[in-house]
C-alpha cells in the first residue's frame, strides 16, 4: 500500500529514489512522483500511471539535479489516480513536502478545520492535509522536527511520513504509525524505505523503526527519538537476503518466479526445523500442559493466509483434538470474539503489515489470549505484537499474488501440527515418522512438479481454458481447502470470475449456474472422497462444463473417464498433500493470466501488504 523512499548522501538523488521505487512497485502503481532539493528550491516530478511514466519524465531521474530527496509510488485511498493526487504534496507555503504511507481517518475532520481558516486544497488527499499541517506548525516555530511533533500528535489513523523542508536542505525527517518504516545506514549516505528491496542494493544495515520513532538524518548524521521525543539507540540489523533474490532473474514476472522459488523456500522453511526425524520450533513455547489447558485455537488472516489457516483448520482438529475456528482478520476485531487466556490465536501474514490481521492479534492481547505469528517478514509488525513468531523462510516475495509466501505458511502450520500432536501425545511413533519423511521430501516434490514437462502440461491446459469467463473450483475436506487458493489465483491474477465451492455443496445452489462455458477445475487427491468428488465431476460435466481434474498419479486414469483432462500429482502424506496440489493450480492461474494479457505482477484494483483497513 504505497511505496516511499528517501536519499541524503553524496550522489544524484532522483535516480536512486527512482530505482528504489521501482523495487516497491507492488506496494502501489497508480502513480509516482518525487521531490527533490534542488539548490534552494523543490524540484517536484509526478504523474499519475506507472512509474515508467515518471522515469520517462526525467530521464530515469538524471534530469533533476539535487543529492537529498523523497519519491513515492501510490495505491489510491483519498482521490482518484491522477497527477495532482500523487505524492509527494507540499504544504500551502510550499516549504514542506511530504510522501505518506496510509490513510490518516480523522482527514476530513482535519481538513475542514483548515478550509474554515481559508486554505484551499489543490488534491483530494489526506496526505496534502498533513503537509500543509506541517506547513503551519513549521511557520509558526521555524523547527521542523517540533512541527512534525505537533502535527501527528493530532493524527489518526496509519502513516508513514518522509518530510523535506526548503529551508533545511541536507535533511529528511520520517516518522511512522502503523505502516511501515525502515532505515538504512551507508557511508556517506543514508535511506528510508517503506521495504527492504528498495535499498537493498546500497546497503544491507538497517534500523527498524517502531510505532512512534522518528528519524532525523542528512548524509552523515542520523537520530532517532521515541514517541515522546527522547533520543534512543535503534539497534542495527542486517538483511540476509541477497540483491538477486528481490530482482526477477530471466523470468518474465517475479510471479512465476516465485513459483518457481518453492522448492528453495520450502527446503529454507522445513530444513532447519527438522533435526533427527523430530520437529524443533526453537524459541517457541507450547508445552503440553499449556496446549492441555487449550480451549480453542483461532486462526486470525486475510486473503491466501487465510485459507493456508483453512488448511490448519482440518489438520489440527484431526491430529491434534484441539478446536480450531478460523476467522478472516477483517471481520474478527467488529464480532465480539469469545476469548481468554485459555485460548492461542494464531496470525498469519506473509507481509506482517496486513493493517486487519495486525490489529486482530491486538484485539486477541487486549482479550487475554495468547498469540502467534506465522511471518514471513522479519521485524514487520505483527511478528513485533505477536506474542511468539514463527518465521516462514520464503525471502522478499515480490509479486501481488503470492506463492511461496502460502507454500512455507503450509509447511509452518505442517510443523505446528506435528509439533502439538507429538506434545499432546495423539500420534503414534509410525505416522509422525511419515510425517517427517514426507516433509523432508517435499521440496524435491514440489520441484518434480516444475520440470518442464509438467510445466507445459499446464500451460497447455491453460491455453484452451483461456476462453472462458466463469470458473469453479471444486473440493471435498483439505482438497476444498487448496482449492479456495487456487480460485483466488485465477481471479485475482486473470479476472475471471471463479467461485469455490466444497464439491459436495454444489447441488445445494450453485450448481443452477453451471452450462457451457463454465470451466470446473475439481481437485480430487484424497483417496477417500475421490469417488464422491468425481460423481460431482459427472454432474457438471453432464451440464456443459469443460473440467480439469487435478489428481494423483494413481487416480488419473480414473478421472479421465469423467474429466475431459486431468493433471496428475505426485501423492505424499494426506496431511501434506495440499503443498503440491496448489503448484499445478498456481501456474494455471499464471498461464491464464498472461494468455490474457493481464499485468501478472501487479493486477489492477490490488497491492501487496494491505497496510490499510
Ligand atoms: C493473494 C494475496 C492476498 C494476501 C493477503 C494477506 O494472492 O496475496 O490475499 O494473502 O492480502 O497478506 P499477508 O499475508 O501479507 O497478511
Amino acid at each position: 500500500m504505497c511505496g516511499i523512499v528517501g536519499y541524503a548522501g553524496y550522489r544524484q538523488a532522483a535516480p536512486i529514489l527512482i530505482e528504489g521505487l521501482s523495487k516497491l512497485e507492488y506496494r502501489g502503481y497508480d502513480s509516482a512522483g518525487i521531490c527533490v532539493h534542488t539548490q534552494d528550491a523543490f524540484h517536484v516530478a509526478k504523474s499519475k500511471g506507472r512509474l515508467q511514466i515518471l522515469s520517462d519524465k526525467t530521464d530515469g531521474g538524471n534530469a533533476v539535479q539535487g543529492v537529498v530527496g523523497i519519491g513515492h509510488t501510490r495505491w489510491a485511498t483519498h482521490g482518484a489516480p491522477s497527477d495532482i493526487n500523487s505524492h509527494p504534496h507540499l504544504s500551502e507555503s510550499g516549504k514542506i513536502a511530504i510522501v505518506h504511507n496510509g490513510i490518516i481517518e480523522n482527514e476530513s475532520r482535519l481538513r475542514e478545520e483548515l478550509e474554515a481558516k481559508g486554505i484551499t486544497f489543490r488534491s483530494e488527499t489526506d496526505t496534502e492535509v498533513v503537509a500543509t499541517m506541517i506547513g503551519i506548525q513549521y511557520d509558526q516555530s521555524g523547527d521542523l522536527v517540533d512541527a512534525v511533533r505537533q502535527t501527528i500528535a493530532r493524527l489518526e489513523g496509519s502513516y508513514a511520513l518522509g518530510i523535506l523542508c526548503v529551508d533545511d536542505p541536507d535533511r529528511i525527517v520520517a516518522v511512522k504509525k502503523n505502516s511501515p518504516l525502515i532505515f538504512g545506514f551507508g557511508e556517506g549516505e543514508n535511506y528510508i524505505a517503506s521495504d527492504v528491496p528498495a535499498i537493498l542494493k546500497h546497503t544491507q544495515t538497517v534500523a527498524y523503526l517502531n510505532d512512534g520513532e522518528m528519524v532525523v538524518f542528512d548524509s552523515q548524521n542520523v537520530s532517532f527519538f521515541d514517541a515522546d521525543g527522547n533520543p534512543i539507540e535503534k539497534a542495527k540489523e542486517t538483511i540476509t537476503w541477497s540483491i538477486s533474490a528481490a530482482e526477477r532473474g530471466g523470468y518474465d514476472h517475479f510471479m512465476l518466479k516465485e513459483i518457481f522459488e518453492q522448492p528453495k523456500a520450502l527446503r529454507d522453511t522445513i530444513g532447519p526445523r527438522l533435526k533427527d526425524g523430530k520437529v524443533y520450533l526453537d524459541g517457541i513455547d507450547l508445552s503440553e500442559e499449556y496446549l492441555k489447558s487449550l480451549n480453542k485455537i483461532t486462526f486470525v488472516a486475510c486473503g491466501s493466509a487465510y485459507y493456508a489457516a483453512g488448511v490448519a483448520k482440518y489438520i489440527i482438529e484431526k491430529y491434534c483434538r484441539i478446536t480450531t475456528e478460523i476467522m478472516m482478520a477483517s471481520e474478527f476485531r467488529y464480532c465480539d470474539p469469545v476469548l481468554d487466556e485459555k485460548s492461542l490465536v494464531i496470525a498469519i501474514s506473509q507481509s506482517g503489515e496486513t493493517a486487519d490481521t495486525l490489529e486482530a492479534v491486538r484485539e486477541a492481547k487486549r482479550r487475554g489470549a495468547r498469540t502467534l505469528g506465522i511471518i514471513n517478514v522479519v521485524g514487520s509488525a505483527i511478528a513485533k505484537a505477536a506474542d511468539q513468531t514463527i518465521y516462514t523462510c520464503a525471502g522478499p516475495e515480490i509479486a501481488v499474488a503470492t506463492t511461496k509466501g502460502f507454500t512455507t505458511q503450509l509447511a509452518v502450520v505442517y510443523l505446528l501440527t506435528m509439533h502439538m500432536a507429538k506434545t499432546l501425545g495423539k500420534v503414534d511413533d509410525t505416522t509422525y515418522a511419515a510425517w517427517v519423511t514426507a516433509l523432508e521430501k517435499l521440496p524435491d516434490q514440489a520441484a518434480e512438479l516444475l520440470t518442464e514437462a509438467r510445466v507445459e502440461e499446464v500451460k497447455n491446459y491453460a491455453k484452451r481454458l483461456t476462453k472462458h469467463n466463469n470458473a469453479f473450483y471444486i473440493g471435498r475436506n483439505l482438497d476444498g481447502a487448496t482449492c479456495l487458493e487456487g480460485s483466488l489465483k485465477l481471479k485475482e491474477v486473470a479476472y475471471i470470475h471463479s467461485e469455490c465451492y466444497p464439491a459436495g455443496e454444489l447441488k445445494h445452489g450453485p450448481l443452477s449456474l453451471i452450462e457451457e462455458g463454465y470451466m470446473v477445475v475439481a481437485l480430487a487427491t484424497i483417496r477417500e472422497l475421490f469417488d464422491k468428488t468425481i460423481a460431482n465431476v459427472r454432474e457438471v460435466r453432464a451440464r456443459g462444463a469443460d473440467v480439469l481434474c487435478v489428481t494423483l498419479e494413481e487416480l488419473a486414469d480414473e478421472a479421465a473417464k469423467q474429466a475431459q483432462s486431468v493433471i496428475a500429482v505426485p501423492s505424499t502424506d494426506p496431511m501434506i498433500q495440499p503443498s503440491l496440489n496448489i503448484i499445478p493450480l498456481q501456474l494455471l492461474g499464471y498461464y491464464i493470466a498472461v494468455n490474457r494479457g493481464c499485468d501478472v505482477d501487479k493486477p489492477r484494483n490490488l497491492a501487496k501488504s494491505v497496510t490499510v483497513e
